[in-house]
């Protein structure tokens, strides 16, 4: 039984498309080049920088696609400033209020899939099942959260002696920034945005300099759908730009998803503070594994492996980076999984046949071909695909290790790590599942077996956030796999889960006797 009706499905999440259905496909493809092919402009919503213009280029052909100017420091004073003073309006809107604005927004976002379809390829570069799937996921963020802040922001009545009226309420704490990354430049951006506004807060959001226009757009919609603009102002700009915003003396929470390190730069920045102490949730990297014995049914595993490892380029918080095979089915897996590798094709992502689009941005392509080449160096490049030359692709590459533990840092790209493990002993298991654990981060973790107990036992064991049981390990669902890790991953709570919301809130307890 699950512990609480919190847990129950608020609305069916955000229907998907068969892209088998030729006709279904077709109009997606058309809803969404209906927006290419125009230079769009993405700059601060609040007041007037004076930063020149940047251009945009996609990482797919460079292409030009707009062009961004950034906040500067006394813009991001101001906008604080600004939000600061919507703060008290916007948390006495009744919930019911605030939630059917965050839930229009959702309805929008469907609506202008084609949009954000678009803006998903050419400025994220990524495929069109990933951007659909991050279209359906922002709907689903914003609907979950809004049902989630109707029944948690409702005032409670408490058990106390008779003569004594305790009530418990929750409220938004003022404004929130909201730093974000360039790989869920949708869902990451506005989930974060959603829930503290639906729970009373304003906010501040600074989306990755990479991103710019997809964050724009959102911004937008979310003020079209009623949310006052004083109450949300969207700051493009770089790191130096969000260690600003938290250094602001309005800051009264922090919301973040990225690399540890900045993780780690603002929890230092915070703790620093000698202002009010503000709630940091961090949502961070991982170095995730997946353990297959010689039990697995190593079709599945090949296909586990290459979505875990490849889709999305590997640009994903989730993606598999250690594949740990069991020595007897080693030899197998690996040469199934060279032939399957083989057969992915990489290039124009808005090609609905490509399997894998570009890397984020030339610099990635460089920091990941510097890995392979000191990898390649030491003989341990196992495999190597082949790419396109132009644009920033990087193929898809298979790294061998000599023991789980000798990966210590998180790879970003379609670079799969493998090494294989000895079942002698009972414990060899969880030997193994400590070494991976070692490596210090817990997001996501991958099992492939039929042995009922190993099940079990990593299930009570795991390091991970989330874990994935004969089936891949990314993609997680809002609301049925509540998203995070923690240790070097992150703080918790998890994102698209039922205590997300609470971090966001202060609660008071008012006791009167009657
Ligand atoms: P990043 O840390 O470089 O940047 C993330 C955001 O933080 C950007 O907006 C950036 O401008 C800002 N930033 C950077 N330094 C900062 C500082 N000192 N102070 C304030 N803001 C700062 O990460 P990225 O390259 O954009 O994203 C990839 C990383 O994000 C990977 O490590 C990935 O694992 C992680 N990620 C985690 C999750 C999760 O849910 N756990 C989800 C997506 C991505
Ligand atoms: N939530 C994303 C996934 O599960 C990162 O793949």
């Amino acid at each position: 039984p699950l512990p609480s009706d919190l847990y129950r499905p608020l609305r069916a999440n955000s229907k998907g498309v068969e892209f088998g259905d030729r006709r279904a496909r077709d109009a997606l493809l058309a809803e969404r080049d209906a927006e290419r092919n125009r230079l769009r402009v993405a700059a601060p919503s609040y007041g007037k920088s004076g930063v020149a213009p940047r251009d945009l280029r996609s990482p797919i052909d460079a292409a030009l696609i707009g062009s961004v100017v950034e906040a500067d420091a006394q813009t991001a004073r101001d906008a604080m400033a600004a939000a600061a003073r919507a703060f008290p309006a916007w948390e006495a809107t009744p919930v019911e209020a605030r939630a059917d604005i965050i839930e229009r927004a959702a309805d929008f976002i469907e609506a202008r899939r084609g949009l954000f379809i678009a803006l998903l390829q050419d400025e994220g570069g990524k495929t069109l099942d990933d951007a659909l799937a991050e279209v359906r996921e922002s709907a689903d963020l914003c609907r979950y959260y809004a049902g989630q802040a109707r029944r948690l922001c409702e005032e409670k009545a408490l058990p106390g002696p008779t003569g004594e009226d305790n009530r418990l309420r929750r409220r938004g704490r003022g404004v929130f920034v909201c730093i974000s990354p360039w790989n869920f430049p949708l869902a990451i951006f506005i989930g974060q945005i959603v829930a503290a506004l639906v729970a009373g807060n304003a906010a501040v959001a600074k989306p990755a300099e990479q991103t710019p226009l997809i964050a724009s757009e959102a911004v937008a919609l979310l003020h079209e759908a009623g949310v006052p603009h004083e109450a949300l102002h969207c700051l493009p700009g770089d790191g130096a730009l969000g260690a600003a915003l938290i250094g602001d003396a309005n800051v009264a929470g922090v919301v973040f998803t990225g690399s540890t390190a900045a993780a780690q730069s603002i929890h230092r920045a915070l703790a620093a503070s000698t202002g009010p102490i503000v709630p940091f949730i961090a949502e961070t990297g991982g170095v995730n594994a997946m353990i297959v014995d010689s039990t697995a049914l190593l079709e599945q595993v090949v296909d586990d492996v290459i979505a875990s490892a490849f889709r999305s380029a590997g640009q994903r918080c989730s993606a598999l980076r250690l594949l740990c095979l069991q020595e007897d089915i080693a030899e197998d897996a690996l040469a199934m999984l060279i032939g399957a590798t083989r057969e992915l094709r990489i290039g124009d992502p808005r090609d609905p046949s490509t399997h894998i689009g570009p890397v984020i941005e030339d610099t990635a392509k460089a920091r990941l071909c510097a890995y392979l080449a000191q990898r390649r160096a030491e003989g341990r490049v196992f495999y190597a695909g082949a790419a396109p030359e132009s644009g920033s692709f990087v193929a898809p590459h298979i790294v061998r290790l000599d023991r789980a533990s000798d990966l210590r840092e998180e790879i970003f790209g379609p670079i799969l790590h493998v090494a294989t493990w000895r079942a002698q002993k009972d414990e060899d298991f969880l030997t193994l599942v400590k070494d991976i654990a070692a490596n210090g981060f817990g997001l996501t973790m991958g099992l492939h077996t039929r042995i009922e107990t190993r099940i079990r036992a990593l299930a009570e064991a795991t390091p991970a956030g989330n874990l994935y049981v004969n089936r891949n390990m990314i993609g997680a669902v809002v609301g049925s796999q509540p998203f995070g890790g923690s240790r070097m991953s992150g703080t918790g709570p998890k994102a698209g889960g039922s205590d997300y919301l609470r971090r966001f809130l202060r609660e008071e307890t008012v006791t009167i006797n009657t």
